[in-house]
């Protein structure tokens, strides 16, 4: 990886995702958060990228988390899974790190009940992949590669 950066990436998962594999295996599948970490990280190791992983069922422990992420990494991977809907603080935290986002949900929130069409972080992401199940974590990781080293270019352009 001569001459290129590693850029460092946090994924944060929200409540119940520790649960995975085991909850509402129809709606999220069979896969569980260590599988899909386990891609991710080997995803991470082929574009030389450093990731780190945290899942809490606290929205003040995601809040102190992304807090702490401010100048300690370069992007964030998030899924605040039921917080997405809810939680002001999260998305105040995520505004705070000032870290480019992608927001990951293994379920199409769209498809679903009307209070999952909501998204307090949608606005404030770069973007969003949903519905794909556990790839979605890789493809965020693709995504927000891409998006920080295009943002590299143009800063030295
Ligand atoms: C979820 C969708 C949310 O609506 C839900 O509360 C979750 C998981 C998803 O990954 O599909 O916990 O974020």
């Amino acid at each position: 990886m001569k001459g290129k950066r590693a850029f460092r990436i946090l994924f944060v998962d929200g409540p119940n995702l520790n649960v995975l594999g085991e909850r509402e295996p129809s709606v999220y599948g069979r896969e569980t958060l260590a599988d899909i970490r386990e891609a991710v990280t080997a995803a991470a190791r082929t574009e030389g990228a450093t990731v780190a992983f945290f899942q809490s069922n606290h929205e003040g422990e995601i809040v102190e988390r992304l807090q702490a992420a401010k100048r300690r990494f370069d992007g964030v991977v998030i899924n605040p899974a039921a917080y997405t809907h809810t939680s002001v603080a999260v998305r105040d935290a995520l505004l705070y790190s000032g870290l480019p986002a992608i927001e990951v949900h293994l379920s199409n929130p769209a498809s679903r009940e009307g209070f999952r069409r909501v998204s307090l972080v949608e606005d404030v992401v770069v973007g969003r992949i949903c519905g794909v199940g556990g790839y979605g974590y890789t493809l965020a990781l693709l995504a927000l590669l891409r998006h920080l080293r295009r943002e590299g270019a143009r800063g030295r352009a």
